[in-house]
Order: C-alpha cells, then structure tokens, then sequence
C-alpha cells in the first residue's frame, strides 16, 4: 500500500517557519528545561483536525490553497508556560489581527466544508519549545520578528517513538489564492 492510499491520517494546519525564525527559537531553547522540540518541528497550530480519512486530502489542500491573503506580522516576544500540559512555548503579548483573522477563516472553511477539527479551547497562538517542562526561568530575550508568509497542511506520525511532522501542501499567505504546491 502507498502512503497516500493510508486509510486515515493525523492532520493539522500551521503557521511554518523559515529557517532563520527557527534558528532564532532554537536559541531560545538553549538551557531550557523539558523535551524540547526539534528544529524542523517547530510550528504554531492553526487548527489540528486528528483523524482524517485520506479521502479528504485534495478538499483539505483546497481549502488550505484558498485562504485569502493575510499579512501576519508576528512578534514573538513572550515565553509563556501551560501549567496543565507543562508546555513552555514562545508567543506574543499582543495578537496580530491578521493572525485572528487568518484563523477564523480557516475554520470558517473547515465548517462550510464539514471538517471536525478541535476548536473547544481558545485559540492562543504558540510555538511549543519543551514538553515535560518546568515553568521556565523568567529572561529577557531580543523579540524574534516574525513575518509568517508559509501556512501549512501537516501530517504529524511516529516512528520509533520519534515524531515525524511531514507538509503534505504549502500555502504562501502573501499572495492572492492560485491553486496550491503539491508536495506529496
Ligand atoms: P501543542 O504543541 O500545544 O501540543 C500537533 O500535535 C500540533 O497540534 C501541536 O502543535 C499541538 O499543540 C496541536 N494540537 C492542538 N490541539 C491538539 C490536540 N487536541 N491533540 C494534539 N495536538 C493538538
């Protein structure tokens, strides 16, 4: 059986970072206490959808692909902690509009197109750095400037107890919608 012929697949869509904000966040991690997240994993959810039946592939691309343009500033000058799930992870004191806006139509999109994703908690928009954390020391740190152009549809797995995220479509937010990069 091919990948793409899998029955189900565990999705989310994100914000993606390019290598120079990863860079910035991975200096961050430096002393922190926690498992903490690897590179090429660091990512803000915008919406995790769980379980979906491979069927849904293309409409979940589509949907991703149609986003109107946003411009989302974001600047990433805070550390915060979750006590209940003792995630500390980098945000921002002031959410971007755009960042809302940006959001609310990707899961406008997801309910017009009879998409279950998880949306019972508030939307605070975060890049988890450490699991199994420790509430972190209090630093002050440079604000990582942040223009997030690349939204994604990812496949989170495991292999060997490693996580696996893999991009399945890239969506540039900084264009108008034509069509989507088909990456698998
Ligand atoms: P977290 O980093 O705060 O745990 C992939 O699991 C991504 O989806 C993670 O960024 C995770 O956020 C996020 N996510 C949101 N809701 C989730 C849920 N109910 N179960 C697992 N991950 C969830």
């Amino acid at each position: 059986m091919t990948e793409n012929a899998a029955a189900s697949l565990r999705l989310f869509y994100a914000l993606w970072p390019n290598d120079a904000v990863r860079e910035r966040l991975q200096a961050l991690q430096l002393g922190m206490h926690g498992r903490l997240i690897r590179y090429e994993n660091l990512h803000i959810t915008l919406a995790f959808l769980g379980q979906q039946p491979a069927s849904h592939l293309p409409l979940l691309k589509k949907i991703l692909a149609d986003l109107p343009q946003f411009t989302v500033r974001l600047p990433l000058d805070r550390i915060g902690y979750f006590k209940k799930s003792r995630i500390t992870w980098a945000g921002t004191h002031a959410v971007p509009d755009d960042l809302l806006a940006l959001q609310s139509a990707l899961a406008a999109s997801l309910a017009t197109n009879g998409i279950a994703f998880d949306h019972r908690v508030r939307f605070v928009p975060h890049v988890t750095l450490a699991r199994d954390a420790d509430p972190p020391a209090d630093r002050p740190f440079d604000a990582i400037d942040w223009e997030a152009a690349d939204a994604a549809l990812v496949e989170s797995s495991n292999s060997g107890g490693r996580l696996l995220y893999r991009v399945l479509a890239m969506r540039d937010l900084t264009h108008p919608p034509s069509g989507y990069t088909d990456l698998v």
